[in-house]
């Protein structure tokens, strides 16, 4: 039954929306096999509240792989341990859907090849920032053009530490689309145009000053404040504690500081901030991962 560890995720950082996403240090294990009916086994985070149905999407994406070889009507045994804590915008769904993926993939004898895997993936999410990471490991730029994802991994910068702020309520990822405008200003798409641009530039000469400053958005984060209470002030926390940047992390709550090494009272500080609004929080510092789903 062979065991596939999957990073959290950490999209959009920032300006790059749907587009920018980078793999975080904190895992889900999911074990997978043939089985004669639906057997599906959740504990840690989530545990009660993921469906333990052949609508688990873990479970939908092995289905997939299967499907997309020519094999359908199997069923599958899923044994799953999750550490990243669920709709908390750390990717929980994209570590279970490319669990399923990369476990089905190596029951069949890997017949998928990595651009395949992360076009399914992307399918199945709906969009690529945090499945891509998930596969490659990294900081991934990508792309969906009708389906096909274009996708290019890049190191993250030496010496950066994210400090996450989870709340302890939910968000969908629904729920946090939903709240966003059909149209945006061409100014504002400017600026976020310019600011990822930049990024990529300060990322590849591993600037992060630069990084730091060029993680504003205004295509998403605005839109979704009212939705995250304290979120204002909590970015205030962190940046005058001494973050190098921060952002929402994907379709949030979390709320992600970049520091240059680690930096323990941005994290004391940003806890503090959403205590005023009412909000507790887990605090944790996590390192960039270079690997992306992998077979232990
Ligand atoms: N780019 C997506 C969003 C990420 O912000 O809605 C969801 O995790």
């Amino acid at each position: 039954m062979p065991l596939v560890r999957v990073p959290a995720t950490t999209a959009n950082l920032g300006p790059g929306f749907d587009t920018l996403g980078m793999a975080l240090e904190l895992y889900d294990e999911i074990r997978i096999e043939e089985a004669d009916f639906p057997q599906i086994e959740v504990t840690g985070e989530g545990e009660g509240a993921i469906p333990r149905g052949p609508e688990n999407i873990a479970y939908k994406a092995a289905q997939a792989v299967y499907e997309r070889v020519g094999k359908t009507g199997v069923a599958f045994r899923l044994k799953m341990h999750n550490n990243i804590p669920v709709a908390r915008g750390l990717g929980s769904s994209a570590a279970a859907i490319v669990g399923g993926l990369v476990g089905a993939n190596l029951l069949l004898g890997n017949p998928l090849d990595q651009e395949e895997m992360v076009s399914l993936a992307t399918k199945l999410e709906g969009h690529p920032d945090n499945v891509a990471p998930a596969i490659l490991g990294g900081l991934v730029v990508s792309a969906n053009e009708g389906g096909r994802v274009y996708y290019e991994r890049l190191n993250p910068p030496e010496g950066l530490v994210a400090v996450v702020a989870i709340p302890k309520f939910t968000l969908s990822t629904r729920m946090s689309r939903s709240v966003l405008p059909e149209k945006v200003s061409f100014s504002d798409a400017v600026f976020n145009v310019s600011r990822v641009a930049l990024l990529l530039a300060s990322i590849e000469n591993n600037n992060l000053e630069l990084m730091g400053k060029m993680m504003d958005d205004k295509l998403h984060q605005p839109y979704r404040i009212p939705l995250v209470k304290g979120m204002a002030e909590v970015f205030d926390a962190a940046r005058e504690a001494g973050a190098l940047a921060v952002a929402l992390s994907g379709s949030g709550p979390t709320v992600i500081a970049f520091c240059k090494d680690k930096q323990p009272q941005v994290g004391k500080t940003m806890a503090q901030a959403f205590a005023r609004n009412g909000v507790n929080c887990v605090i944790r510092e996590l390192s960039p991962c270079h690997r992306g789903a992998v077979k232990i």
